[in-house]
């Protein structure tokens, strides 16, 4: 894989699958932003990198923070004076039924996972056209293509990526630009712990099937892979990968089988 010198930006780097990209990136070479809302942990993860400390730039941000994004893009720009690849993994989890949730924890769900990749993404996409290069990567995830229950706003705004990141790839086909959608199924991080309830309040649990499910190390290198082969999209996991193509061709048995889980 050849990530040598190019100058990638990763939201979500202080945790789980964005901060495996940082290490595997940083082995590879690569020049690094690295973003999330916990400046203390992203200076934990810079230390954490072997290669050269100085290819590592902390650039915290808050995705459900719409209003400073595009400032925090030319910022990020700034700091090597472009930027080859935008990897948008920052983002929150959900678990209640939607007849409980209350509608600011959805809008917060929907401005960090959605509109947070958006507004970064149109942010640098100019810059990108005006070089002839660049690659946006958006993070989904599974129930980016299927729903399922206590997921119901999280799973939207995984969706939303699909159509957004799909039309965009249409558009800017013919300019250089890359566009990957990456849907992860079960991988080995906090992303449940993190995730919120009806209330907004943190769930602060380990779900088994992440807790058993693919370490957050494999599932970046994997993300590399496909990054580099300039894939459309990718399915990373375990045979939980199949329930997207139960439910493309037999949507049926898949809506009985899906309500059927035991979920929280
Ligand atoms: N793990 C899985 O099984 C799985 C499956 C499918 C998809 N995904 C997706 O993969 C991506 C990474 O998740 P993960 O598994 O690595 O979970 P994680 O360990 O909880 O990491 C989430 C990251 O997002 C950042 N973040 C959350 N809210 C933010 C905000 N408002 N502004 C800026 N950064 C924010 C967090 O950093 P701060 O707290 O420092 O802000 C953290 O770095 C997410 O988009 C998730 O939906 C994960």
């Amino acid at each position: 894989m050849n990530f040598k010198n190019k100058i990638v930006w990763i939201t979500g780097a202080s945790s789980g699958i964005g901060e495996a990209l940082v290490y595997e990136l940083n082995e590879l070479g690569a020049k690094l932003v690295i973003s999330s809302r916990k400046s203390d942990l992203l200076y934990k993860v810079k230390q954490n990198c072997k290669k050269n400390p100085l290819d590592i730039h902390v650039l915290p941000l808050d995705l459900e923070q719409k209003g400073t994004l595009f400032s925090k893009a030319d910022d990020a720009w700034k700091i090597y004076g472009e930027i080859d690849i935008l990897i948008n993994a920052g983002g929150i989890s959900q678990r209640s039924q939607v007849v409980e949730t209350q509608p600011e924890v959805e809008e917060r769900i929907m401005n960090t996972n959605f509109w947070g990749s958006v507004y970064l993404s149109k942010a640098l996409l100019p810059k990108m056209i005006l070089k002839s290069k660049g690659h946006l990567v958006a993070i989904s995830s599974l129930v980016g293509k299927f729903g399922t229950q206590y997921r119901s706003t999280y799973s939207a705004s995984k969706h939303a990526l699909h159509g957004y990141f799909d039309s965009l790839r249409c558009e800017v086909y013919d300019k250089g630009i890359e566009v990957t959608i990456i849907c992860p199924g079960f991988i080995h991080t906090n992303v449940t712990v993190n995730s919120v309830m009806a209330d907004g309040e943190k769930y602060g649990l380990m779900d088994k099937n992440q807790s058993s499910g693919m370490s957050a190390q494999e599932c970046a290198m994997k993300i590399l892979e496909a990054i580099d082969q300039k894939k459309e999209e990718v399915l990373i996991g375990g045979k939980e990968k199949f329930g997207v193509y139960i439910k493309r061709f037999f949507p049926k048995y898949f809506s009985k089988m899906i309500r059927k889980r035991k979920v929280v």
